[in-house]
């Protein structure tokens, strides 16, 4: 059976209810989701991954949680190359230019956008985000 892993940085909660939500969509999609605190891998950990998600909420001032989450997509970077990425967060105030930047930088280091965007929310996400979510990761089990 395929394993997606659905990792995620989250400080109150939000991310890690849109990384739950994904997780059950991937079982739903009938693969074997391994939901994954970013503390607990390292980026080497998704070598052999064609096919994962990523969560981060909006963090500083537009950009991924600096202790944990950044030094992890630095590592990433350059083992992006042809692999399918889901990325999700949550974010508050701004406009979600933090995600455009994400979503930059995966692209530019040849990854590709399952939707071809990333899926945010604003605070924490309502039923209809969460439906979102265990779309994505419905869809993620059957790529
Ligand atoms: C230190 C800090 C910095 C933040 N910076 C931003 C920001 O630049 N833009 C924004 O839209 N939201 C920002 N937020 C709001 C969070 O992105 C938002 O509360 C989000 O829902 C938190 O997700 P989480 O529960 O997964 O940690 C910030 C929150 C904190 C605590």
């Amino acid at each position: 059976m395929k394993t997606i892993k659905v990792v995620y940085w989250s400080g109150t909660g939000n991310t890690q209810a849109m990384a739950q939500a994904i997780a059950e969509g991937v079982e739903k999609g009938e693969a074997k989701a391994d939901l994954l605190d970013v503390d607990t891998i390292k980026a080497d950990d998704l070598k052999d991954d064609s096919i994962f998600a990523m969560g981060c909420p909006a963090m500083g001032d537009e950009v991924l949680e600096e202790g944990s989450m950044e030094p992890f997509m630095e590592e990433l970077e350059s083992n992006l190359s042809g692999k399918q990425v889901a990325l999700f967060g949550s974010y508050g105030w701004g406009d979600g230019q933090w995600m455009r930047d994400w979503e930059e930088r995966v692209t530019e280091k040849g990854g590709k956008l399952v939707e071809g965007k990333g899926l945010m929310c604003c605070e924490e996400p309502d039923d209809q985000v969460l439906e979102d979510c265990r779309k994505l990761g419905e869809k993620l089990a059957k790529l």
